[in-house]
């Protein structure tokens, strides 16, 4: 049997003032948290029945086309059938397919729009996304993608075999040798179903998904899809953000980060050098510069380039008046939300005036904290740095591992649970921290420029290093960018 109902956080309500019915839909925006909402204007009775067993025990429906003649839909009518349409069009109905152990499968729409498909011509072939994923659940399997438009749950066991002939493409033919006796006539359903829901597509000559089709061409990861579809999406579901489980305790770290030091290296002030470059030169003159020469940089540019990135301005209290107000912070350099929770971390391999070794840069009082000397892990970030830092692509052979090392390597550590205090609900904490790291980069960039330094960003870098070199674990503060400084060949 195929039936249709309301999917969780579907309400319908009636608007006496208006003789209207609303339909609250589980779908909202990021900006706006309000559920999105569809009315029904003067519904008829038939209408008004529709409603009430949607949100109740569902509705059959024959294979699109009509309902089939039950109690309370004698006849069929025209203007319900539109109805149903549109509700499943605007993601609010659940479909099912059940056999004699009850529900087998279930296609969950997840956002405001789906677009049925049907069981393609009998000699095509179909198979999963290459982005699949299977998660266990209460209720079975649920399958879903991160950019599909719906998941399916199977909770009949008798359908796991399926999950193994989807990996390849697979023909009717072999969907049916899979299922059991009573859901064969359900065949098409369930391979409509798989298509609808975007977890499976039609496969062409070389074996790749209709639906991945694009996404393939374009070298897609499925690491970076879901990162982009989860903290790109504009549209939210509520039930779900509501349904996954959260002990997250809401701790607001203070905006000064303060570390246990060995001792206090206090930083000049800053100076009034080479500041005569005008800020569109620095832009014009801005480049990457990864040859040294033998003479380090000093402590008095290093003071100036920490001071113009990063010193700490003005503490400032973000939302006030709000129950979520908090610390943020001032800074030369633009941070989302004002948060701030990028620290910079020094590997001093060689500054005339500073001992080589780990500091933390106090961005408040600025000064540099040591934390250690040039411990191990500290020599393997900089050996990492060499390692990475090519000749330049332009330049006839980009062979990594030529590279000197940096009079200091600068890396980014991020104290992840400022942003999750703002942001553990919108899940853009980690998609944020690393637009931070890009401003902080080109900051970088810019100062170094006009300080006359060589600054060179960086790709790779190992939070386990910095782990061990900082003492700390990367999930309360993790390193996720690396810049390169040194005195200019
Ligand atoms: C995010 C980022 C990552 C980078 N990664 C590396 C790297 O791993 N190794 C390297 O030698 N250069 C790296 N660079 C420098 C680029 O190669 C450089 O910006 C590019 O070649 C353009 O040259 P230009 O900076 O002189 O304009 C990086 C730059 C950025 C912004």
């Amino acid at each position: 049997m195929l039936r249709y109902r309301f999917r969780d956080g579907v309400n319908v309500r009636s608007d006496q003032s208006r003789s209207d019915v609303v339909v609250e839909t589980p779908y909202a925006t990021r900006l706006n948290s309000i559920r999105q909402c569809v009315s029904l204007g003067h519904p008829d009775d038939f209408l008004k029945t529709l409603l009430a067993r949607l949100s109740q025990q569902g509705v059959e429906r024959s294979h699109c086309s009509g309902f089939q003649a039950s109690p309370g839909f004698d006849s069929v009518d025209p203007g319900v059938d539109a109805a149903l349409d549109d509700f499943y069009a605007r993601g609010l109905l659940i479909t099912e397919i059940s056999g004699l152990k009850g529900c087998a499968i279930c296609l969950n729409p997840l956002r405001p729009s789906l677009r049925q498909r049907f069981a393609p011509e009998a000699f095509c072939r179909i198979k999963f996304s290459k982005f699949v994923r299977i998660d266990p659940c209460r209720d079975g399997l649920e399958i879903s993608t991160p950019a599909a438009s719906g998941s399916l749950l199977l909770s009949d066991q008798r359908l796991f075999p399926l999950l193994m002939v989807l990996v390849s493409p697979c023909t009717e033919e072999s969907i049916r040798q899979s299922l059991p006796e009573d859901l064969l006539i359900h065949c098409a359903d369930l391979m409509s179903l798989l298509l609808t829901s975007g977890v499976a597509g039609v496969c062409d000559d070389h074996g790749v998904a209709d639906i991945d089709q694009t996404a393939v061409e374009s070298g897609w990861t499925e690491q970076d899809l879901a990162f982009h579809c989860h903290t790109r999406n504009h549209t939210i579901d509520l039930c779900r953000s509501e349904r996954s489980p959260t002990v997250f305790i809401n701790r607001q770290l203070p905006a000064k980060h303060q570390r246990i030091v060995l001792e206090t290296v206090a930083l000049p002030g800053p100076s009034r050098i080479n500041h005569s470059l005008s800020f569109f030169q620095v832009i014009r003159d801005r480049q990457t510069v990864r040859v040294y020469q033998e003479q380090p940089i000093t402590a008095g540019l290093l003071s100036d380039f920490l001071w113009h990135s990063m010193h700490i301005r003005e503490e400032i209290l973000c939302d006030p008046g709000l129950s979520r107000s908090y610390q943020g912070l001032l800074r030369p350099v633009a941070g989302s939300g004002a948060l701030h929770s990028i620290e910079l971390y020094l590997c001093v391999h060689r500054c005339a005036g500073l001992q080589p070794g780990f500091y933390h840069y106090d961005s408040s009082g600025h000064s540099l904290g040591k934390l250690s000397g040039l411990s191990e892990p500290c020599l393997g970030m900089l050996e990492l740095a060499a390692a990475s830092t090519c000749r330049a692509p332009q330049a006839a052979s980009v062979s990594p591992g030529q590279g000197q090392q940096p009079d200091v390597l600068v890396v980014m550590a991020a104290r992840y649970a400022r942003h999750a205090a703002l942001h553990h609900q919108t899940g853009l904490s980690y998609a944020l921290i690393l637009k931070d790291v890009g401003s902080i980069y080109q900051q970088l960039y810019l100062v170094a420029t006009a300080l006359g330094l060589a600054p060179c960003g960086l790709s790779f870098g190992s939070s386990e290093l910095f782990e061990q070199a900082s003492g700390l674990p990367s999930d309360l503060e993790c390193s996720v960018g690396e810049f390169m400084i040194g005195n200019p060949a």
